[in-house]
């Protein structure tokens, strides 16, 4: 009997144990609530859109750490950077000043992104030389926000490994970024607050905006698209978006501040409204924004699966909304295509480009391409070559594939060694340059609509973009940062014009 009531409390005892060291890993840790990153619930898609809330903030913070200094960096795309403009006002807000200088910061803030390993390897070696730092600097908080955040692998690695890391703030509760910052001031502990589940929408978020002249809006969060190689769909959610009241409301405040330019952001533009169940769609966004008579209207990026007739027909229908669409192709192999998820295969994708070139005038087209997807051969990427050829792009962004840990891909046979995805990297990069100097030869003469963006080092000497978006450095007199100037184009370089204000 006594060695039967032994042997169940040794049962029981493993049990809790069990139950505890769960509750340890996923919720306690040295006292403190950790929420952590689970890709299970990030791959979950619910069918309603949240509650929309408004950015509060205790009163009590504002102004608490006034004398102190931030230093943030932002790795990744435009989405990330213009979270970085939320992040830099919440810090005003507490008080903080920006330094550019990490050296001489109180809290260093890196807002990361996943999208390849290079990302992640720049922001570890980040982490590297702030370790240093800290080691003197025994007061400094070091923060990581952005995709990395939300990326199991990264918060174990940083537990672990990274144990000088005060916080750990995640993609969908930015807006907690003043009490996070305020607690590890005030505990000293780690804390990390990631939700793999989407939460409110938030509008009314502080903004520190880069330029006085051109704004990023947000109109849609997330991504439901899942191409096999991607990891934006569980660093950033479910697709969720904007309401148009808010957009539009953000935008003719634009206009009022003297803004010339917005870009709609969101991983994929048009899928915008697809959330909201009721039949206003990203054409109808576009006229819309269109109607406020901002001057100039650009959006990224377009996923070509969801590029409707109707917004082909807005883009050639008005005339602030500028002639150039970021229209990422991924792979000229169909068999490539399907392996990566894309939904369309390469004649879908060459059929858009031609409706897009033939229904708007002068458009310019870019793309993103990936080179050694797992399972690309010779053959495959022959046929990335030749939709080169045929779509001579104005612009490309081409990467090696990298391996994402979570994303379907990654369970995929990858045989291709890396000296031949190279080796493919470079002549696709040879290609798409030629076509970059080829079309931009064929301005050499005109007379370009250009929204000046910064003055050079030397006397007169400015530097802007086109409608197009093609970089132009120019002479001229007296010119005003943030205007529109026509500029005649006299010389083309591969990634560049040179030109002089006419008239
Ligand atoms: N490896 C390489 N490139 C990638 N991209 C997205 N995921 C990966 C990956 N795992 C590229 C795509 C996308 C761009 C933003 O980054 O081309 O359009
Ligand atoms: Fe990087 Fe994608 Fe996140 Fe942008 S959304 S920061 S590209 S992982």
């Amino acid at each position: 009997m006594e060695k039967r009531l032994i042997y169940s409390l040794v049962l029981l005892n493993f049990f809790c144990c069990k139950i505890i060291a769960f509750d340890v890993k996923y919720i306690w840790k040295w006292g403190v609530v950790m929420k952590l990153p689970d890709y299970t619930k990030a791959k979950m898609r619910k069918d309603k859109n949240e509650n929309v809330i408004s950015y509060n903030i205790d009163k009590s913070l504002i102004g608490k750490y006034k004398g102190k200094k931030f230093f943030l960096k932002t790795y990744g795309c435009q989405m990330n950077e213009h979270d970085s403009e939320n992040l830099c006002a919440m810090l005003l807000e507490l008080g903080f000043k920006q330094t550019d200088n990490y050296e001489d910061s109180d809290l260093i803030l890196l807002n990361t992104c996943s999208i390849r390993e290079n990302a992640h390897n720049k922001a570890f070696g980040m982490l590297g030389r702030v370790k240093h730092l800290k080691e003197t600097k025994k007061d400094l908080i070091v923060g990581i926000c952005g995709c990395m955040a939300q990326e199991k692998v990264v918060v174990d690695k940083i537990l672990d490994k990274y144990k000088y890391v005060n916080f750990v703030i995640g993609t969908h509760n930015m807006d907690h970024l003043p009490y996070i910052v305020d607690k590890a001031i005030n505990t000293g502990l780690q804390e990390v607050e990631v939700y793999s589940e989407e939460l409110d929408l938030v509008e009314d978020m502080p903004l520190k905006r880069d330029t006085t002249y051109k704004a990023y809006v947000n109109i849609i969060y997330g991504c439901d698209k899942f191409c096999t190689y991607c990891i934006v769909p569980f660093t950033r959610g479910r697709q969720r978006s904007r309401k148009k009241e808010y957009i539009l409301k953000e935008i003719n405040k634009l206009i009022k501040d003297g803004y010339k330019e917005v870009t709609l952001l969101g991983q994929n533009v048009n899928a915008y409204g697809k959330d909201l169940y009721d039949g206003y769609s990203f054409s109808d966004l576009l006229r819309d924004v269109a109607e406020t008579k901002i001057e100039r209207i650009r959006f990224v990026t377009s996923h070509p699966w969801d590029f409707t007739d109707e917004m082909i027909d807005m883009i050639a229908k008005y005339p602030n909304i500028m002639p150039s669409v970021h229209l990422p192709v991924q792979s000229g192999s169909s068999r490539i295509l399907k392996l990566m998820g894309r939904r369309y295969t390469k004649e879908d994708y060459l059929e858009l480009f031609k409706k897009l070139k033939d229904k708007v005038k002068n458009i310019a087209i870019s793309t993103d391409i990936i080179v050694g997807f797992p399972g690309e051969d010779e053959e495959d990427f022959l046929e990335t070559l030749s939709l080169v050829n045929e779509c001579k792009f104005d612009n490309a962004f081409t990467f090696i594939y990298s391996k994402r840990e979570g994303t379907a891909a990654c369970k995929l046979l990858d045989e291709v060694p890396i000296e031949e995805k190279e080796e493919r990297l470079q002549r696709l990069n040879n290609l798409v340059n030629k076509y970059f100097l080829e079309n931009n030869k064929k301005l050499v003469g005109k007379v370009e609509k250009v929204l000046v963006e910064g003055i050079s080092k030397k006397k007169n000497h400015y530097f802007g973009y086109t409608e197009g978006n093609k970089l132009v450095n120019f002479t001229g007199n007296d010119v005003e940062v943030g205007s529109i100037v026509p500029v005649k184009i006299m010389d083309a370089k591969t990634w560049s014009l040179d030109g002089e204000v006419d008239g």
